[in-house]
């Protein structure tokens, strides 16, 4: 199997390729109003968004909140690259952020270097996301509101009945936990937050219910989750964690719910919202 730039950086489901970071920018557009809609920063200056990839989530906070710089830390060289070349093509943003490589486990800042924090799809990836927090929480001042929105993947339901999506999304999940990530954190953030000492920790469950209420956007997200899928498969295969005809099952199935005219789409992730003192 021919290697993608940054494959072998460090061990990561969705890997590093174009493809998949192209997804990204289209998942955090798909998801912006859901994920956005009870996120707050409007007394906040000095942003740490960790696991920023390739800067998707970035583009929109700083649209959204017209007064923050964004400090953004990867582990990744490959993404900061390409989040280099995303928001170095947007003029509107320059000098508001700054890209840095960073393991969240262990930030190069001081205490107090921050007033807010983002973090979206990035704990359900690492192995300590225990030791990220106790980490975000040193660099934030008293007051900083936390904003952390995580998968729940034990919610996902796809109808009419899929066996072969079924069979690639245990595998899915139990790669993930196999690779030191989880699943299934979302459910988990709120003992997570408690636990590191964070105040006011609060949670909300947010889902995608897709039907024949909104049929375009049940489609469109159809799609988009066939990519989600299928950008684990190359490490799937090359794990033995699943064959090829699996693979094409899920391909097949995929289509035909997404051309289904009573299909449903349901999934559910829980954002969580704490604060520093
Ligand atoms: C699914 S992507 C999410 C990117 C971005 N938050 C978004 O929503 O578009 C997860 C990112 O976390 C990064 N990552 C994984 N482990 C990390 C770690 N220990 N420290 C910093 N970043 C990490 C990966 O390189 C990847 O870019």
């Amino acid at each position: 199997m021919s290697e993608t730039p940054g494959t072998s950086e460090f061990p990561y489901l969705h890997g590093f390729s174009e493809i998949e970071q192209a997804r990204l920018v289209k998942q955090a557009q798909i998801a912006e109003t859901t994920i956005f809609h009870d996120i707050d920063y409007s007394g906040a200056q000095r942003l740490l968004e960790v696991g920023s990839g390739v800067g998707a989530q970035t583009e929109i906070l700083l649209r959204r909140f017209p007064q923050l710089h964004a400090t953004c830390v990867d582990l990744s060289q490959a993404q900061l690259q390409a989040a280099g070349r995303r928001l170095g093509a947007m003029p509107w943003l320059r000098d508001r952020y700054l890209l840095q490589q960073a393991d969240a486990t262990d930030l190069p800042f001081g205490p107090r270097s921050f007033d807010a924090a983002f973090l979206c799809w990035v704990l359900e990836h690492v192995p300590s996301p225990a030791r990220v927090l106790s980490e975000v929480r040193r660099v934030l001042s008293p007051g900083s509101p936390v904003y952390l929105t995580e998968v729940m993947n034990a919610s996902f339901l796809l109808d009419p009945y899929s066996p072969n999506v079924w069979r690639y999304w245990m595998a899915f999940n139990d790669f993930q936990i196999e690779s030191g990530g989880d699943p299934f954190i979302g459910a988990k953030l709120g003992n997570l937050l408690l636990a590191g000492g964070f105040r006011d920790v609060s949670t909300r469950i947010k889902t995608f219910h897709l039907d024949n209420r909104e049929p375009a956007r049940r489609k469109a997200m159809i799609g988009f989750w066939q990519e989600l899928l299928l950008s684990a498969a190359d490490q799937l295969l090359e794990a033995g964690k699943v064959g090829n005809e699996v693979v094409e099952g899920v391909r097949r199935e995929m289509h035909q719910v997404q051309n289904d005219p009573d299909a449903v789409f349901f999934y559910s992730f829980v954002q969580a919202r704490a604060i520093v003192y």
